[in-house]
C-alpha cells in the first residue's frame, strides 16, 4: 500500500493546544515532575449530586433518541432560557448534541457564509472553520484591555461589502479573557448586526459562571438572529459527559432542521441516559441554586485574588468577570523578557513551566499576536469538592484560598515571584 494522504482540510491540525496542554502536564506529573495545571479549562468542581441520581436512574435507557434530542430536555433548556434570560425559544428551537463544541461544528457547516471571529478567539472555531471549508474573517480586538469587540469595527466591516452572508461569532463571558460584553456593547452591537443582517452565534457556555450571577445575551435585544449555545460542561462540572444545547430562533428553522439532519448522519443521538440527568440541570432547582451560588463566590475570590497579585508584579490583567480564566499580558515586562531570550509567547509560556511548573496557554492559540506576550491561566488545580465542603464552614477569604485551593494559590504565588525578579523596582510578593 502506498502512502496515506489527508484531505488538505486536516494536513498539519493535531490536538487542540489545551487538550494538548492537558497530555502535557499528564506525562510531567507521571514524570514525577509537580506541576501547577492551569493549561485545561475543566472546571474542578462535582457534578451537583441530583444530576448523579439523575443518570443513576437513567443507566438503562437504551434506545436511540432524536437526532434534535430528547422533547423533555429540549423543553426544559427552553424554559431555562426564558426563565433564566428572559429569552424566548420553543422546545422545537433547541438542538442537543454531544457538546457545544460538536454543535458549533455542525453550524459552521450548515451556514453558508462569512464566519467573523473578534480576537481572542476560543481555540476551536478557527480549526473547525477550516474543516467546514469557510472563509474565516478576523476582528482585531479593541475597547477595553484591547480584547473586546468593537460594534464600529463590525460596521466598518460590513459597510465595504454589504450584501455578504456573515456569522458572528461572540463569546461572552469569554474564554480566554474572563471578559463579558456590558449592557451597552451589546446593545451597540445589536444595532450594527440588524442593520446588516447579520447572524450571531452567541457562545454563552460560561453564562452561568458570572460571579454575579446575572447575566446579559445578545438574544435579549437581538432575538430574531442569535443563536445561543450553551451545554453542561462548565456549570455543572460535567465536561466528560458531553452534553451541549443550541437554541435557534424560529426564523432561522432551517437551519435548525439542517443541523438536525447532519446530527442524524453523523452522531445520530446524544447519548440517552445523559439527556434525560440533563433535564434536571435545566429545571430550576434549589439544590443546584445553591451549589451555583458557592461555586461563583469561589471562583470570585479566587480570580479576584489571583488577578490582584499579578496586577501587583506588574503584568497586564483583565478583571473577570466569570469563568476560571485569567489573562495577564507580560508585554510590561518585554525588555526584561527579551534578555533572556523570551520574544513570543510560545517561549514565555516554555519558560514559565520550566521555571515555575506552571502550565499555561500561549496566547497566540487564541488569536493574539504571540509579540503581546499573553498567556492563559486557568485556575481550575484544586479539588472543587474540598472547596465546597470548605466553604460550608466559613467565608471566601485568603486563608479559605490558601487552605483549600492549595495548588492554585502556590501556582499564582510562583508565577508572581518570578514576575517579580524580572521587574525589581516592584514589591515581591
Ligand atoms: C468558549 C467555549 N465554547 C465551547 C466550549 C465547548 O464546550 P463543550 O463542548 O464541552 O460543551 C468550550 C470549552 O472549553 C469553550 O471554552
Amino acid at each position: 500500500m502506498g502512502p496515506v494522504k489527508l484531505d488538505q482540510r486536516v494536513e498539519g491540525m493535531s490536538i487542540s493546544p489545551t487538550l494538548a496542554a492537558r497530555v502535557r502536564s499528564s506525562s510531567l506529573v507521571e514524570e514525577g515532575q509537580r506541576v501547577f495545571r492551569f493549561g485545561l479549562g475543566q472546571s474542578p468542581f462535582p457534578v451537583p449530586e441530583p444530576l448523579v441520581a439523575a443518570l443513576r436512574a437513567a443507566a438503562a435507557e437504551k434506545d436511540y433518541q432524536p437526532p434534535g434530542g430528547l422533547h423533555e430536555l429540549r423543553r426544559a433548556v427552553a424554559d431555562h432560557h426564558r426563565f433564566r434570560h428572559g429569552v424566548a425559544f420553543a422546545a422545537e428551537d433547541i438542538v442537543i448534541g454531544p457538546g457545544s463544541k460538536e454543535l458549533i461544528f455542525l453550524l459552521q457547516l450548515c451556514f453558508d457564509g462569512d464566519i467573523l471571529l473578534p480576537t481572542p478567539r476560543w481555540v476551536s472555531y478557527v480549526p473547525q472553520a477550516r474543516l467546514a471549508g469557510r472563509q474565516v474573517v478576523t476582528l482585531p480586538g479593541g475597547g477595553r484591555d484591547g480584547l473586546t469587540l468593537e460594534p464600529e469595527r463590525l460596521a466598518e466591516l460590513c459597510q465595504a461589502a454589504p450584501g455578504r452572508r456573515r456569522l458572528l461569532f461572540l463569546n461572552s463571558p469569554c474564554n480566554p479573557t474572563g471578559l463579558a460584553s456590558t449592557g451597552e456593547e451589546l446593545e451597540a452591537l445589536a444595532a450594527v448586526c440588524r442593520e446588516y443582517q447579520v447572524v450571531v452565534l452567541s457562545d454563552e457556555i460560561y453564562a452561568e459562571l458570572r460571579f454575579s450571577g446575572r447575566h446579559r445575551s445578545l438574544a435579549q435585544l437581538y432575538p430574531e438572529a442569535t443563536i445561543v449555545v450553551s451545554g453542561l460542561s462548565k456549570w455543572c462540572g460535567a465536561g466528560g459527559w458531553r452534553l451541549g444545547t443550541m437554541a435557534l430562533p424560529h426564523g432561522l428553522r432551517v437551519l435548525r432542521r439542517a443541523l438536525e439532519a447532519v446530527a442524524s448522519e453523523t452522531f445520530s443521538s446524544t447519548s440517552a441516559p445523559i439527556q434525560r440527568a440533563a433535564v434536571t440541570a435545566f429545571k430550576p432547582q434549589g439544590e443546584i441554586e445553591a451549589y451555583l451560588v458557592l461555586v461563583r463566590r469561589i471562583l470570585a475570590a479566587a480570580l479576584g485574588w489571583a488577578a490582584a497579585e499579578l496586577d501587583g508584579v506588574g503584568l497586564e490583567v483583565p478583571q473577570p468577570v466569570a469563568g476560571f480564566y485569567l489573562f495577564p499580558g507580560f508585554a510590561p515586562l518585554r525588555d526584561a523578557l527579551a534578555r533572556l531570550g523570551i520574544e513570543s509567547d510560545i517561549d514565555l509560556s516554555e519558560r514559565l513551566l520550566a521555571e515555575t511548573s506552571v502550565v499555561t496557554v500561549p496566547g497566540s492559540a487564541f488569536g493574539c499576536d504571540p509579540r503581546a506576550l499573553r498567556v492563559r491561566l486557568a485556575l481550575v488545580d484544586f479539588d472543587g469538592a474540598h472547596a465546597l465542603t470548605g466553604l460550608a464552614n466559613g467565608p471566601a477569604d485568603l486563608s479559605f484560598l490558601q487552605r483549600y485551593l492549595t495548588p492554585t494559590w502556590n501556582g499564582i504565588l510562583a508565577l508572581a515571584r518570578w514576575s517579580a525578579q524580572l521587574a525589581p523596582t516592584r514589591a515581591t510578593p
